[in-house]
């Protein structure tokens, strides 16, 4: 799921990811294989289930080949890989965290986007904010109004977009991204679109296709970083450089 909505959104291998709270590595296991060397960027606390990811989903091998980056601890810190990232995730992590925490989380994001970027999360959409005492609930989840979720991603300087996804958990999946983009849809490439509907080895449920082919008769708004499209397809330049 965690792929398919990335790539979805845009995601190519070039692109700087950060997983936040990546766990132990149940996104990482397709997309080290799947980006560039040094572009995997993972943050979990738990030390010992990324040790675990490696040991027991990636291996050793997969690690020393594309060179994934971690870091751990609880504070949001995502500062220590000391740049930017053109798609963020944190899947199952905002439907444990109180309004503090989901705070720290969305402004720390925040700081390592440009104005490209897409931080894609899932939370938990509920008729009531949770206000109870815990930071970090969990095994449980904790609920939020999408006004009042939306609301937190603005105070963190970002614009969120509500995306029609399914979520085997009942999540939420949003799109937040800078303000000064102007999609106000999710934002599909025509050409993945297409794709993705005739994909041989994956089917969507019907509410996912109809929203396929409903995006197939749009405008687009792309969110993803527009050079990618262009650096991945060099005939294009080529015949842009005959045609001037
Ligand atoms: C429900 S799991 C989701 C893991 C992963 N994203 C996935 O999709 O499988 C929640 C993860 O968030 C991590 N976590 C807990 N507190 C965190 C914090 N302060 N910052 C980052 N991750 C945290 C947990 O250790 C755990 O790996």
């Amino acid at each position: 799921m965690q792929f398919n909505v990335l790539t979805a959104l845009g995601l190519r291998e070039n692109h700087y990811m950060l997983d936040i709270g990546c766990g132990s590595l149940r996104a990482g296991k397709l997309l080290i294989p799947y980006l560039l060397p040094q572009r995997y960027h993972g943050v979990e606390p738990q030390e010992w289930l990324v040790r675990q990811g490696i040991e027991k989903e990636i291996g050793k091998d997969l690690v020393a080949l594309k060179s994934p980056r971690f870091a751990h601890n609880f504070e949001f810190d995502l500062s220590s890989f000391g740049r930017k990232f053109d798609f963020l995730v944190a899947q199952s992590i905002l439907s444990h965290t109180d309004v503090d925490m989901t705070m720290k989380c969305l402004r720390s994001a925040r700081e390592v986007m440009h104005e490209r970027s897409v931080f894609a999360a899932t939370y938990v959409e509920g008729d009531t904010n949770y206000d109870g005492d815990e930071a970090w609930v969990y095994p449980g989840c904790v609920t939020y109004q999408w006004d009042y979720f939306k609301g937190m991603v603005a105070d963190a300087g970002l614009k969120a977009i509500k995306m029609q996804w399914d979520h085997p958990g009942w999540q939420t999946w949003v799109a937040s991204v800078d303000p000064s983009n102007d999609s106000t849809s999710v934002m599909l490439d025509p050409a993945n679109a297409s794709r993705l509907l005739q994909h041989p080895y994956v089917s969507f449920g019907m509410k996912v296709r109809s929203w396929l082919k409903g995006l197939l008769s749009q405008s687009y708004a792309v969110v993803a970083p527009p050079a990618a499209t262009v650096r991945r397809v060099p005939e294009l330049r080529t015949l842009a450089a005959g045609a001037a």
